[in-house]
């Protein structure tokens, strides 16, 4: 398929592009107080998919924007993503142990250094869109960027989806709970990716519209397919401990709704989230391929 090869191409070069920058923007390990940073390193660093990172590429290629505009709003919400990783496998929270392959970042440092990276990665994202030395954007786009990725990570966001998460009672979870829940906990964020690379090319609100009825069923498709993997993937493919929701008793669309079904809700939303793009002057290409991705990945 050649939207996929494609996609693989520039997927790998924007993987690469986003480390390296990483690397720069956080403080180096031996930088005091160096276990916090080594930890920030070790939770962000190396793996993941980098599938925000990747609409936010993708969402600015469509348009034309340059890449070397988009690395820093890439890294930006990696960096919520990867704070928020390192939160949700905390004991108060999922107390899982493995992630991105290796130990959790709380076993592999303790508590307390973990909840401070988490910290530290999620106000680094902040410092990164706000930094006066990147003045090839103006002020206001910057603001609106800081904005957008503030009310993604925040109550009505990511925290609130996580708080509706953990308050989740599995005799009465609806589609319809679940649906919002994911739309707050994953969502937010990947709303938030598709907007920011958009931003970078334009502020005409009927592309950025046109952006956000792709970005929403997509968002969901994503935590869809997560609760899918959960349940059907093993251990070494997915990097994080396969069956930990049913583990905990977590309602997810997989225990609702059954493979067959939460699959095929994945594929609707992902069609959705096509339409949107339909008829649009933009080069939708990449972004096409990344929604075939979202509902047919392994991991
Ligand atoms: C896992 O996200 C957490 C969810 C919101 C479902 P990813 O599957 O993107 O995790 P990484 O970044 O590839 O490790
Ligand atoms: C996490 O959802 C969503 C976040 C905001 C981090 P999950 O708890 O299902 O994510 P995994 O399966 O641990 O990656
Ligand atoms: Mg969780
Ligand atoms: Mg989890
Ligand atoms: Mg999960």
């Amino acid at each position: 398929m050649t939207n996929s090869i494609d996609l693989d191409t520039h997927w790998e070069q924007w993987r690469q592009r986003i480390d390296r920058h990483l690397e720069n923007l956080i403080p180096k390990t031996h930088t005091s107080p160096a276990l916090l940073h080594e930890a920030m390193h070790y939770a962000s660093i190396g793996a993941g998919k980098r599938y925000r990172g990747a609409l936010v590429y993708a969402a600015g290629h469509a348009l034309a924007a340059r890449e070397q505009d988009l690395d820093k709003p890439a890294c930006a919400v990696e960096l919520i993503h990867a704070f928020s990783l390192v939160h949700d496998d905390l004991p108060a929270m999922d107390d899982d142990d493995l992630r991105r392959g290796k130990p959790s970042c709380h076993k592999a440092f303790d508590e307390a250094t973990a909840i401070l990276a988490g910290d530290a990665l999620q106000t680094l994202a902040f410092e990164v869109l706000s930094d006066p030395k990147w003045d090839q954007q103006p002020p206001t786009l910057r603001l609106e960027m800081v904005r957008t990725l503030a009310s993604a990570a925040g109550s009505l966001g990511l925290a609130g989806g996580q708080v509706m998460d953990l308050n989740l009672d599995s005799s009465s979870a609806t589609l319809e709970t679940l649906a919002a829940m994911h739309q707050r906990k994953t969502g937010t964020l990947i709303e938030a990716a598709v907007h920011l690379g958009g931003l970078c090319a334009t502020d005409d609100p009927e592309i950025l519209a046109r952006l956000e009825n792709y970005a929403g069923p997509l968002g969901l498709a994503f935590q869809v397919i997560d609760d899918v993997l959960d349940g059907t993937a093993d251990t070494g493919t997915l990097g994080k401990p396969a069956g930990a929701d049913q583990e905990r008793g977590q309602p997810t669309f997989l225990s609702v709704l059954g493979e067959q079904a939460a699959r095929r809700y994945a594929r609707d939303l992902k069609d959705q989230a096509i339409s949107a793009l339909d008829g649009t002057e933009l080069d939708a290409t990449l972004l096409v391929a990344l929604a075939h991705f979202t509902v047919e990945r392994s991991h």
